[in-house]
């Protein structure tokens, strides 16, 4: 057919939407002059000086010169996959967005990433990894931007940059590239103790998935889902594999790293290739709004805690299948920007203090990243609905915008910006109470508890993977080179099990501390643990 020639905002262009080039029989420069040679540069005779006038030769370098753009500050090894999501209708009651309508199917791009290390780093290292949903729905689109880890290390988005300083290589040495072996990171994590309960995450089997076609994903925050009507329910994401939750061990992990550094990115790829396409099936915990916004005791505003399958169950609410590999790393896989901000009507926001921080991150980032404001043009970035927003000029602005008016409502180029139909499918925000109180710089007293749900995700475990989280506290923290750091450590382990800190005690040669938190018995909850974990049964 003939190609889509419109700008993102909808006009009418007569220019293809993917940019033409290296098309056609005959090599051209980028202006499209047909080339003869691309070998030799022009020189006074075969033995003489190159002349400047070659504009070829300085095309080709110029351009060459400028192919790298700046990596992204966190999750900067990824691989990426196109798909499709159906829904299976279980939302509908209790959100208005049309793609969880049963039946609805809506494409999708996936990257997968691991956090700390560089674009070049290994796969199958101890990281948390990244799971980042595009939506692309016909009423805007919709970005899932979460982890393989239901909860985060920090509770307030000013800490981001304290976390991720603290895991990042050394500002002195640049070693090394895995957020483990680091005094800087035990240093953090020992002294902002919120961070203890993603970090055994992290120290468990969790931390090395054996492919991102066996990882679950988790929103993270609490989102408010409203409906037809107006009503709202808070909920919590979460991805399902089908394939079942698997790891490698850390011998595995390894040797693959060594071996083959690209082990998930090539398992990735090579299974959409073979056609055996990865499922995940998504699916909500709810809870009502109240205004406390809490569930069974627990703070739904603080993204280091979960609420356990047992007390709210995860209903499926449709399936994901990744289909189709990217044609272009660059094009799609790295120049795709996600945001929470990306939200279609039915789905919003709560006021997580993480969140919150967030909603301004990402866009910020990827200002300087994509290199000006246009990167929602960039193909892999456009929405699928029609966009028509009064956003003008910019760098590398693609988009010819007709009109003299780009402000609503105006008199000049068609008036009324919301006809009557709108009103149907328009984004409205939730209009939640914000309650009058003082503004202080404070959290509230439950984001105090740090041990608690910590206790429970060890009491999870079953024995082989405690051991694993044993053996991986003892190696990473016998990577510190400062004793007081361990010792801290130590300390935090001791409020979260005397096993678990003796047994890495002992392998550090340290003696074991007495708690300094009331150790209170916890009930394990099953969805936790590892062993066994497969596709949800029907
Ligand atoms: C990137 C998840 C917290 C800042 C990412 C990506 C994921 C992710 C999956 C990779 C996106 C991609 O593939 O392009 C999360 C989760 C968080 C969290 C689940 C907590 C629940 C934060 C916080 C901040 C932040 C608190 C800052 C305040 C960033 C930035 C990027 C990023 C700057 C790079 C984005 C880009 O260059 O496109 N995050 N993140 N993240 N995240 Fe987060």
């Amino acid at each position: 057919g003939a190609p889509d020639t419109r700008t993102p905002t909808g006009a009418e262009t007569g220019v293809p939407k993917i940019a033409k080039g290296q098309q056609g029989a005959y090599l051209t420069t980028a202006n499209g002059a047909r080339l003869r040679d691309t070998d030799h540069s022009l020189k006074a005779g075969p033995r003489g000086p190159v002349l400047l006038q070659d504009h070829h030769l300085r095309e080709k370098i110029m351009h060459f010169d400028h192919e790298r753009i700046p990596e992204r500050v966190v999750h900067a090894r990824g691989a990426g996959a196109h798909g499709v999501f159906v829904a299976n209708g279980a939302a509908e009651k209790v959100t208005r967005a049309g793609f969880l309508k049963k039946g609805r199917e809506t494409p999708v791009f996936v990257r997968f990433s691991t956090v700390l290390g560089s674009r070049g780093s290994a796969d199958t290292v101890r990281d948390t990894r990244g799971f980042a949903t595009k939506f692309y729905t016909d009423e805007g689109t919709f970005d899932l931007v979460g982890n393989n880890m239901p909860v985060f290390f920090i509770q307030d988005a000013i800490k981001f940059p304290d976390i991720i300083h603290a895991g990042k290589p050394h500002p002195d040495r640049e070693i090394p590239q895995a957020q483990s072996a680091h005094d800087t990171f035990w240093d953090f994590v020992s002294l902002h103790t919120e961070a203890q309960h993603h970090t055994i995450w992290n120290m468990s089997d969790r931390g090395i998935p054996r492919s991102y076609r066996t990882m679950e994903g988790f929103g993270v925050h609490t989102f408010r889902m409203v409906d037809d009507a107006g009503a709202t329910v808070l909920v919590k994401f979460h991805w399902k594999p089908k394939l079942g939750v698997h790891s490698l061990e850390w011998e595995e992990a390894q040797l693959i790293n060594g071996i083959d550094p690209d082990f998930h990115r090539r398992d990735l790829y090579d299974a959409i290739e073979a056609g055996a396409y990865p499922e995940w099936e998504l699916g909500i915990q709810v809870f009502p709004d109240t205004p406390e916004e809490t569930f069974a005791g627990i703070d739904l505003l603080d993204p280091t805690k979960i609420v356990p399958e047992e007390l709210a169950p995860v209903q499926p609410i449709g399936t994901l299948t990744l289909n189709r590999t990217p044609r272009n790393f660059f094009a799609e896989t790295e120049q795709v920007a996600f945001h929470l901000g990306h939200l279609p009507p039915g789905i919003d926001v709560t006021n997580d203090p993480l969140l919150q921080g967030r909603l301004f991150s990402y866009l910020d980032t990827q200002l300087t990243r994509l290199g000006g404001p246009n990167f929602t043009q960039i193909p892999i970035n456009r929405p699928h609905a029609d966009a028509n927003d009064m956003l003008r000029d910019g760098f590398h602005q693609h988009a010819v915008h007709a009109g003299v008016a780009p402000y609503r409502p105006n008199s000049l180029d068609g008036g009324n910006p919301f006809p009557a139909g709108d009103k149907e499918h328009a984004f409205v925000d939730v209009p939640v109470t914000v309650a009058e109180a003082p503004k202080v710089r404070a959290a509230p007293a439950s984001f105090d508890d740090h041990y608690s749900q910590v206790r429970l995700f060890w009491a999870s475990m079953s024995p082989v993977e405690k051991e694993h989280i044993v053996r991986a506290y003892t190696f990473e923290l016998g990577k510190c080179y400062h004793q007081a750091i361990k010792e801290r450590q130590l300390q935090c382990l001791a409020n979260i099990d005397p096993v678990l800190c003796e047994q890495v005690a002992t392998g550090l040669g340290l003696p074991a501390p007495q708690p300094t938190v009331p150790l209170a018995e916890v009930q394990p909850s099953p969805a936790l643990s590892q062993v066994g974990r497969e596709w949800p049964a029907d």
